[in-house]
């Protein structure tokens, strides 16, 4: 199947993405919590006209990370100069970066736990004390200079909580994870994306995209996208339940969003392993993907739709996922009825 599930960014959701990003906390549907927590920090901060404290979001991709970055910034009504972890190679881009920052402005940078341990190690200074430490010269005559930087807003997001250092992450103010969402928030992106877009979509049509979208705003934003391919072509473009229905079944789009890889991982666990306990380097191997990938990505979906369980002993397929996958008992799969 391609890559209509994924909630990694594809090329194409590049060219909409920007189109499709809440611009305002009331655009930026769900995680009420988050939003409401971050609303009182901004306006506390606005009020004492000091930079906001700097924040850490973390989660699964596609859950809206990087425009909670960009929403953060805009209600200070700051700048923000987007990098990424990997892209800063030298202390000197660092220091640059850093050295041009204003007052309350904020940097952000993605994929924070891909920063070099070097580069990390400067940024403990610049948050906290908002110094640099700059060495000037080589050998015996080099001296070590301070620069006094501006009180500048860290913006780091992650979908490795887990590879975050302690000492960077104590260095947060505000730490919050993003988590997948209801099929009622769902439903609304999808709804806002669908008027945007000019794509007439009913509510049934829009539940059922919803329904598919496996908690994540980028996946449903796509499948709307697809959706309307099939319209247009087969319906005079208007989406409802059934339009919905026959493009994500011809697009193999599972009942409950389930991926090639989810499958694989199940039913690897499943006729391998007896159904678990196994531990996630063996199921890597086993299916010849990637660890990280796989505990980032795969598994943090499969434990909350409750067809995966973590034991000290390892990963363990539940009952629910035996059934959905057409195994009519558990744990001894004999007979299968379902075959992908
Ligand atoms: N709460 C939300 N309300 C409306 N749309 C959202 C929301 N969250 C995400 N989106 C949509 O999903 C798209 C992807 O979100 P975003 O790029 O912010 O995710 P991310 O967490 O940064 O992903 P990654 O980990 O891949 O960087 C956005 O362009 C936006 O259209
Ligand atoms: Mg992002």
């Amino acid at each position: 199947m391609p890559d209509v599930l994924t909630p990694v960014r594809t090329k194409e959701d590049l060219l909409f993405e920007d189109s499709l990003r809440p611009r305002t906390f009331e655009e930026f549907v769900g995680q009420k919590n988050i939003k409401e927590n971050l609303k009182i920090f901004i306006e506390a901060a606005k009020k004492r006209d000091e930079a906001l404290d700097h924040v850490l979001l973390y989660g699964p991709p596609g859950l809206g990370k990087t425009s909670l970055a960009y929403l953060i910034a805009k209600e200070m009504g700051v700048g923000i100069k987007p990098t990424s972890g990997p892209v800063i190679e030298r202390a000197g881009d660092l220091s640059a970066i850093l050295s041009n920052l204003q007052t309350k402005e904020t940097l952000f940078i993605d994929e924070i736990h891909r920063l070099l341990p070097s580069i990390e190690e400067i940024m403990y200074s610049a948050m906290e004390e908002f110094s640099l430490d700059i060495v000037i010269g080589q050998g015996p005559s080099a001296r070590s200079h301070k620069l006094q930087l501006k009180k500048f807003t860290l913006i780091g997001a992650t979908t490795r909580a887990g590879r975050i250092t302690a000492p960077l992450r104590g260095r947060f103010g505000i730490i919050h994870r993003l988590d997948y969402y209801q099929e009622k928030d769902l439903k609304e992106i999808i709804k806002r994306s669908a008027s945007i877009l000019k794509v007439a979509v009913d509510d049934k049509g829009a539940a059922q995209i919803a329904h598919r979208s496996r908690g994540t705003p980028r996946v449903a934003n796509r499948l709307l996208r697809r959706v309307r391919d099939y319209a247009d072509v087969k319906a005079d473009g208007k989406i409802t339940l059934n339009e919905a229905k026959m493009a994500l079944d011809m697009m193999e789009v599972d009942s409950l969003g389930l991926d090639e890889v989810d499958r694989k991982i199940l039913l690897t666990i499943i006729e391998n392993f007896n159904g678990g306990p196994v531990g996630i380097n063996t199921i890597a191997a086993a299916i010849d993907e990637d660890k990280d990938t796989i505990e980032s990505i795969y598994e943090p979906f499969l434990m909350r739709i409750g067809f995966l369980e973590r034991t000290v002993r390892g990963r363990k397929v539940t009952p629910k996922a035996y059934q959905h996958l057409g195994f009519s008992s558990h744990p001894s799969p004999q007979k299968k009825l379902f075959e992908k």
